[in-house]
């Protein structure tokens, strides 16, 4: 098989092998933790509850029309409540549904969340710079450690970048989202890796919308080095490793 042919199998459905398969669901085999766990003697840090008033541009209309990928950023800060806001837009529990699984304000299959936010922050108002982690369950950002030139690793993470060169280091925050596939294995066996994929597409989308709500603007980073930011993060990079990362900022007029 050639390389594309071998890529483009990866796309394809495979149900029908999948449900020949005995998964380690099926097996009894205990189902993995559905958030990552944290020691909570950590460094913890409270976000402001969501209120809608934090959203500017009111309607849904409006932030789907004018979305763009934003790549010039001003000096300005974000407040804490807009990060709050998008972490909440992107991975805040909003629910669960009658068997007990955790519900997210983005859909995700079987409801499997197989991802961590990391935050490189910046320029968040009333945070030190650094890496924290997102605790989706309690609504906190867990204070990882700081990063000496935050901005440059964050260049040096993101390659090169083809559109505007440098531009994630001048965010006000980058969101790297990780995956641990075998919360989505554990469920969905060979299936599970194309779902991971399309899952982490809502979560982005997400915060697109949600950063136009607050006039500020959002690129999606693709093009990363797997092994600089796994590490940077702590990341085994086999259970768990980066899938994707987004750039935020108020735009530059
Ligand atoms: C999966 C994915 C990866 C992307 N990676 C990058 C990237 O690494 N750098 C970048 O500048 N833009 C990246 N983008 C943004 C696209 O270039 C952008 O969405 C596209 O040019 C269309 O422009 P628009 O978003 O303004 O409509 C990515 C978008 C997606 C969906």
């Amino acid at each position: 098989m050639g390389r594309y042919e071998q890529q483009r199998q990866f796309l394809k459905s495979n149900f029908l092998e999948f449900k020949h398969i005995k998964t380690d669901k099926a097996k009894g085999l205990p189902k993995p933790p559905t958030v990552k766990p944290y020691d909570s003697s950590s460094d913890i840090v409270n976000l402001p509850d969501v209120k809608e008033e934090i959203v500017k541009r009111q309607t849904i209309y409006g932030c789907i029309k004018e979305r763009r990928s934003t790549r010039l950023y001003s000096e300005e800060s974000l407040t804490i409540d807009e990060l709050s806001y998008l972490l909440w837009a992107t991975q805040g529990i909003t629910g669960t549904n009658k068997g007990g699984l955790i519900l997210r304000t983005v859909p995700c299959s079987g409801a499997t969340h197989t991802f961590e936010t990391y935050l490189f922050i910046m320029r968040i108002e009333g945070l030190q710079q650094g890496v924290y982690r997102y605790l989706p369950e309690d609504h906190k950002l867990l204070f990882m450690h700081e990063l000496s030139e935050i901005d440059n690793k964050i260049d040096a993470i993101t390659l090169d970048q083809p559109f505007v060169p440098n531009f994630a280091k001048r965010a006000a925050v980058v969101f790297a989202w990780s995956t641990t596939p075998y919360r989505s294995e554990w469920k969905y066996d060979i299936s599970a890796h194309k779902k991971i994929l399309i899952d982490v597409g809502h979560v982005c989308q997400n915060l697109y919308l949600a950063s136009e709500s607050v006039d500020a603007g959002a690129c999606a980073i693709g093009i990363y080095d797997q092994k600089l930011i796994d590490e940077v993060l702590g990341l085994d990079g086999d259970e768990e490793f980066v899938l994707y990362l987004g750039a935020v900022g108020k735009k530059r007029t």
